[in-house]
């Protein structure tokens, strides 16, 4: 594999409005980044991705920008953005911007000039279809939040406009030449701005299936998941490859994919030496279904790394802002701990690929217990997952819980500094209800407490750029290890040194027998600290969630 600047980076994601707010309106801003950067480079983090802090109506939370070039008030000012972007070189911290180009806002002007000429040349930024009252629609698609992907053109009667997203975020026509010469140009602007790179959102769904058509419902509304529509839509690399070689190429820019549904022969493309992208997510995880288990939750990332071991980089998550909490959502409740909050962390960080961290997940912040009101949350999605729960029998307070487990809510609370007022986020009224847990989890009761969370994530960060380990950890092969045995996650990566990561994911003990010694122990989640740890033999006994990484014979 071709060697690239960010091969052996550590990212973090911010959501700018719930990170930090310094002038007391509730909402974080890019002034509260900068104010945090040296947190940042204590940390040891080397890419910061910023969720959508464009000019934006925010109906979803910025992934509906209305200006392209500018930054919302409300988050700043391109001064301020061009202020963290030379604060965060002089820490070697680059910035990355969120690209959100499958569609824009409806306040953006290239939709008002499309509702004002649907014939114009704006027109054909957009997918506009003609459609009279009690015809069907183009297509019986749902959008992701719910509700038909069609909606009355405004100031046309007769027509209606596509939308995956939210009804304020009209879809943009990739297959018009000249949109696709807009979207480049802006990304050059920006990049000649000095940022590092982008993290690309929702770009699977570029690429439509054409001409517009029905597939079977697969609920009682008649309609039918995005998936099934996207699955048969190909042609998506010619837009991408269009994409990457008329603006990040030529920058040797980071771009990280949000992509689903890629097929196996795509891989080389998306990801190889020179794909698509530098790297996309790995939702393998995110995306199980069935209630979660260590071996459900082991096989899918296991798989996801052996199905590109020699193509390409993934980029590691528990969590991210569609997502409720990873040590939440992976942990069973009876064992939430800091331990295993820890052994999650080292599980997926040492993974071969580009480990991010979520704003919080590095103070182990977690899920909502419970949701009393629809109102206390903000998301657009939620009340499609609210109603249908209803619709599907569940009483009021079993869908609200739903929520408080499923919400994407649950990761856009503020950051937990402190436990004094809002949680040490914001002097003002925070736009979002602060987790109650904050007054146990938050960064200063943490900062000086070396058996924290947080100075977990700082050792974790420090083992993976230790110079000893680096290449090994970088660009090791990874050997999954025992992969039958039921709860127990263990993988080797063997490059110049033979490293092992062994977690017991439940509460008895479990023995096993190594293929060598021991030779050092890196990094624990129990109080046998590196020093005092010697074995004589290969064969261990792991107490009940216990982590051990660990450096071979
Ligand atoms: C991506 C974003 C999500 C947003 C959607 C539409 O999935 O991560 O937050 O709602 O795209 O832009
Ligand atoms: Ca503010």
């Amino acid at each position: 594999m071709e060697k690239k600047w960010w091969h052996n980076k550590v990212a973090y994601q911010i959501y700018p409005k719930s990170f930090y707010d310094t002038n007391g309106d509730g909402i974080g801003d890019i002034n509260g980044v900068i104010e945090k950067l040296d947190y940042f480079k204590e940390l040891g983090i080397d890419i910061l991705w910023l969720s959508p802090i464009y000019c934006s109506p925010l109906a979803d939370q910025g992934y509906d920008i209305s200006d392209y070039y500018n930054i919302d008030p409300r988050f700043g000012t391109l001064e301020d953005l061009d202020r963290l972007i030379a604060e965060g070189k002089k820490r070697n911290i680059g910035i990355v911007m969120d690209l959100v180009v499958n569609h824009c806002s409806d306040e953006h002007e290239w939709f008002k000039k499309a509702c004002a000429d649907p014939d114009g040349e704006y027109g054909k930024f957009f997918y506009i279809e003609n459609h009279k009252d009690g015809e069907p629609l183009p297509c019986n698609w749902r959008s992701y939040f719910g509700g038909s992907v069609w909606e009355k053109l405004p100031g046309h009667d007769d027509k209606v406009y596509l939308h995956v997203f939210h009804k304020k975020q009209p879809d943009l026509n990739w297959e018009n030449p000249k949109l696709r010469k807009e979207i480049y140009k802006m990304i050059n602007w920006w990049l000649d701005r000095g940022i590092a790179g982008f993290r690309i959102d929702a770009i699977i769904n570029i690429k439509k299936k054409l001409p517009f058509s029905d597939y079977p419902a697969d609920r009682d509304d008649g309609m039918t998941s995005m998936n099934n529509m996207l699955a048969e839509a190909s042609g998506i690399g010619e837009f991408l490859d269009e994409m990457a070689t008329e603006t990040f190429r030529k920058y040797q820019a980071f771009s990280v994919g949000e992509v689903f549904n890629e097929k196996d022969e795509e891989l080389p493309l998306f990801i190889g030496n020179d794909g698509y992208f530098s790297t996309m997510f790995d939702f393998s995880a995110e995306l199980i279904e069935e209630e979660m288990t260590p071996d459900l939750y082991k096989n899918a990332i296991f798989k996801a790394h052996e199905r590109v071991e020699g193509i390409g980089f993934l980029s590691n998550i528990i969590e991210n802002h569609d997502e409720p909490r990873g040590v939440s959502r992976f942990i069973p409740k009876d064992a939430l701990s800091d331990a295993t909050k820890k052994m999650l962390a080292a599980i997926y960080f040492l993974l071969p690929g580009i480990p991010f961290i979520y704003q919080g997940q590095e103070i182990g912040m977690e899920n909502l217990d419970s949701v009393n009101d629809l109102n206390e949350l903000d998301d657009c999605a939620n009340a499609d997952i609210y109603e249908n729960a209803i619709h599907e029998g569940l009483s009021k307070e079993q869908a609200l819980q739903l929520l408080a487990e499923k919400s994407r809510d649950n990761a856009r609370t503020p950051f937990q500094w402190s436990d004094g007022a809002n949680a040490g986020f914001t002097t003002g009224k925070p736009w979002l209800m602060i987790n109650p847990k904050y007054t146990d989890i938050n960064f200063a009761s943490q900062k000086d407490d070396p058996n924290s969370v947080w100075h977990f994530y700082k050792d974790l960060i420090a083992l993976r750029k230790n110079p000893e380990y680096e290449s090994t950890f970088v660009y090791g092969k990874f050997i999954p290890f025992l992969k039958r045995q039921h709860n127990l996650i263990a993988y080797n990566r063997v490059g110049d040194k033979h490293i092992m990561v062994l977690a017991n994911f439940q509460k008895d003990a479990q023995t096993i027998s190594l293929p060598s010694k021991i030779k050092k122990v890196l990094l624990t989640n129990v109080s046998k600290t590196p020093d005092n740890f010697s074995s004589t033999s290969t064969e261990i006994v792991l107490s009940p969630y216990e982590l051990l990484v660990v450096e071979m014979v």
